[in-house]
């Protein structure tokens, strides 16, 4: 384990009582203690999706996002016109005077999937969202690990993909 290091980290208020509230009820002795065991999920969520790349996934991507944000309807678009191979279907539910939600659908690579997701993610405007990823149910008994059908064995890495929850 490494020497503890400090930073800052600026929140908007309301934003910060509800961490509060949270991580009270969730019995954290403090902010940097829940803190620290987000980023190390983040982490290990991380290091798992680098496994599987190449695996074929379906997805579904929701985003929360503000309406009045500069540019920021355009650069949706623009980013799945770009992807457009990988957008099955989308859906927009105008949810209250500021807010849109999105809900992306997504069929390919897990690595371009999660790539695009993160751009979309990474805009200014976007609120919050969330990628859920699954993978086709034939994928699923390929669990096992030895051949079928198309004739070879999939790796290790291959099976940790069917096993993400
Ligand atoms: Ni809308």
């Amino acid at each position: 384990m490494g020497d503890l290091l400090r930073f800052g980290v600026s929140a908007e208020e309301d934003l910060l009582e509800s961490f509060d509230r949270l991580i009270s009820k969730r019995g954290y002795p403090n902010r940097s203690e829940a803190l620290r065991d987000l980023m190390r999920d983040s982490l290990v969520q991380s290091r798992i999706e680098e496994q599987h790349d190449k695996a074929e996934v379906l997805g579904s991507l929701t985003l929360v996002y503000d309406h009045h944000a500069h540019d920021l309807a355009d650069r949706m678009a623009d980013l799945q016109h770009d992807n457009h191979g990988l957008v099955v279907s989308v859906l927009h539910v105008h949810i209250s005077h500021d807010d849109c939600m999105e809900v992306i659908v997504l069929r390919g690579l897990a690595g371009k999937i999660r790539s695009l997701a993160d751009s979309l993610l990474g805009l200014k405007g976007v609120k919050h969202g969330k990628l859920f990823v699954t993978v086709p149910s034939h994928s699923i008994t390929e669990r096992a690990g030895s051949s079928h059908a198309h004739g070879h064995t999939h790796n290790k890495s291959r099976r940790v993909a069917v096993v993400g929850k």
